[in-house]
């Protein structure tokens, strides 16, 4: 189809490079590695990846600290091979990301060098720069979502600048229009390259308030980040002004899209499409802090189905590189991977563009990390129990050593399953949940309601969650049973023409209304419209 739309009708897969595939033995993944992987992800039948940040960096926080926005870090590859990945990934239909990180550099980047080196420098006001208050403390009252103050005291010019992450992550000035036209220029850098779009990082907190107000206290006032209301420090009004501009820069080019990191309620998140002329798609991170309950699942979908203009369209996101495994979150051992597939089916049948994270394609969960190897910043800022590691633990190709990730020592553990939960095992196992997302992508792919069609909830008895998707003459109806035990949706008469359900072997009725799901299974049914 020719209006098939790839960031609104295919599927994103979100790669972290560190952790996918590794080349060279040198324990961390990289472009060469994730190049020799793509048949993979074309077999699986994703249509983009987003790389999270392959540039130069210190990496304190892994690639989020960027030192130059248009190189590759030499620990990924470089340039050349960057290139490479791009036309092979172009020769099999699939998209290519990138993670761009707007809201600050690293402090190592040549842009803060020299803004840090003197009060008189032209690129001081790249980045934000405040006097101290007379006795010595910090202009305000904000708070790093890292850990401490979000003021940094450069002792030199005895000045604080601003950082809303890490010490090392300064943020950037956007409303120094320097700025700005440096950073448009980095997207079309990447952009005259062949990128089809971009992940934009906190784009919510690209800009504060101008006379830096202190922020009101929370429910639970302290000096951290969860002690006051964010109001003053990011979700600034002007930040939709920027974002326009953002979008007519990727619109000098084709069916290029931005899809935005924003850590707001939903109806805030929604503000960020504009009336089409701002993000493409904006994450929608609800799901993520879902308990397994039918009831919450169906609200949050209904809430972001309306809550989006009719000029955008929503995601759906159960995973990434900042939050638990889904299939860990909600492990019940007692039931296997039946909540892992569940959710799968959910991700890829319900309205929007879904964003599948490296590894739960295998039900991948959370590894263990040993105190003397771990890595993410998070476990000394704030505390060992939010760090990110566990999620970011390498990928499992095969029972091979280093689960056919690495021939060396793996920056992170690989997590305690690898032996048997790998994509080679899986492969060979037709009954595996790698075979159910491919399935599950592929019905995707050939049903239009499915792409594209209308979301509206269908009753249902407690403790179970059902949808219709319409498009025209095409109609999928959707059931999850959140329950432990068997129970039927009671869904209407009518014939099924294709579908599948998430037991591995087991059949589906000829009839909607004969449909009987074991505890935590679900089903898609194509029936006649
Ligand atoms: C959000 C990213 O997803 C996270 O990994 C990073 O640490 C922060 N932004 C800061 O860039």
């Amino acid at each position: 189809m020719s209006d098939r739309l790839w960031w609104k009708h295919g599927v994103v897969y979100q790669i972290y490079p560190r952790s996918f595939m590794d080349s060279n033995g040198d324990g961390v993944g990289d472009l060469a590695g994730i190049r020799g992987r793509l048949d993979h992800l074309a077999w699986l039948g994703i249509d983009a990846i987003w790389l999270s940040p392959i540039f130069p960096s210190p990496m304190k926080d892994f690639g989020y600290d960027v030192a130059d926005y248009c190189d590759v870090d030499p620990v990924f590859g470089d340039l050349a091979q960057f290139d490479a990945l791009v036309a092979d990934a172009h020769a099999r239909g699939i998209r290519v990301m990138l993670d761009w990180v707007p809201n600050h550099t690293s402090d190592l980047h040549p842009w803060f060098r020299e803004s840090r080196a003197s009060r008189k420098s032209a690129k001081r006001d790249w980045y934000v720069w405040r006097d101290p208050l007379i006795d010595g403390s910090p202009p305000n009252n904000w708070a790093a979502m890292f850990g401490g103050a979000a003021w940094e005291l450069d002792t030199e010019t005895r000045q604080y600048y601003l950082r809303s992450f890490l010490k090392e992550q300064p943020d950037l000035n956007w409303r120094n229009p320097e700025v700005e036209r440096a950073m448009h220029g980095v997207m079309r850098f990447w952009l005259d390259r062949g990128v089809d779009g971009f992940r934009i990082d906190v784009i919510h907190r690209i800009a504060k308030d101008p006379e830096l107000r202190d922020n009101p206290a929370s429910e639970s006032p302290g000096p951290g980040w969860g002690g006051q209301l964010h109001i003053y420090d990011e979700n600034h009004a002007d930040i939709h002004g920027f974002l326009k501009r953002i979008r007519g820069v990727l619109d000098e080019y084709d069916e290029r899209a931005a899809v935005g990191e924003i850590g707001l309620r939903p109806d805030q998140v929604a503000t960020y499409y504009g009336k089409g002329d701002e993000l493409h798609l904006a994450f929608n991170f609800a799901l993520l802090q879902n308990g397994w309950d039918a009831h919450a699942f169906g609200r949050e979908l209904a809430l972001f189905d309306r809550a989006v203009p009719p000029e955008g369209w929503p995601d759906l996101v159960l995973s990434n590189h900042d939050v638990p495994r889904h299939a860990t979150r909600y492990d019940d051992p007692a039931l296997g991977d039946a909540r892992a597939r569940a959710l799968a089916l959910l991700l890829l049948t319900a309205r929007g563009t879904p964003f599948l994270y490296y590894g739960e394609e295998l039900g991948m969960r959370n590894g263990e990390i040993p105190p003397e190897r771990r890595q993410d910043p998070l476990a000394w800022t704030l505390h060992p129990k939010v760090s990110r590691d566990p999620e970011r633990t390498p990928m499992h190709w095969s029972a091979e050593r280093g689960a056919g990730f690495s021939s060396g020592e793996p920056w992170l553990p690989l997590a305690a399953d690898w032996t048997t939960r790998n994509v080679e095992a899986q492969r060979a196992d037709r009954g595996s949940i790698l075979w159910l997302y491919r399935d599950l992508l592929a019905l995707r792919r050939r049903t239009p309601a499915l792409e594209r069609g209308t979301w509206r909830e269908l009753p249902t008895p407690d403790g179970m969650l059902a949808w219709e998707r319409r498009l025209a003459d095409s109609r999928a109806w959707v059931a999850l049973n959140f329950a432990g035990e068997e129970r039927s949706p009671q869904l209407a008469s009518a014939a099924i023409r294709d579908g599948l359900r998430t037991t591995a072997g087991a059949e589906l009725p000829a009839d909607a209304s004969l449909l009987v799901l074991g505890p935590c299974e679900a089903a898609v049914l194509i029936v006649d419209a």
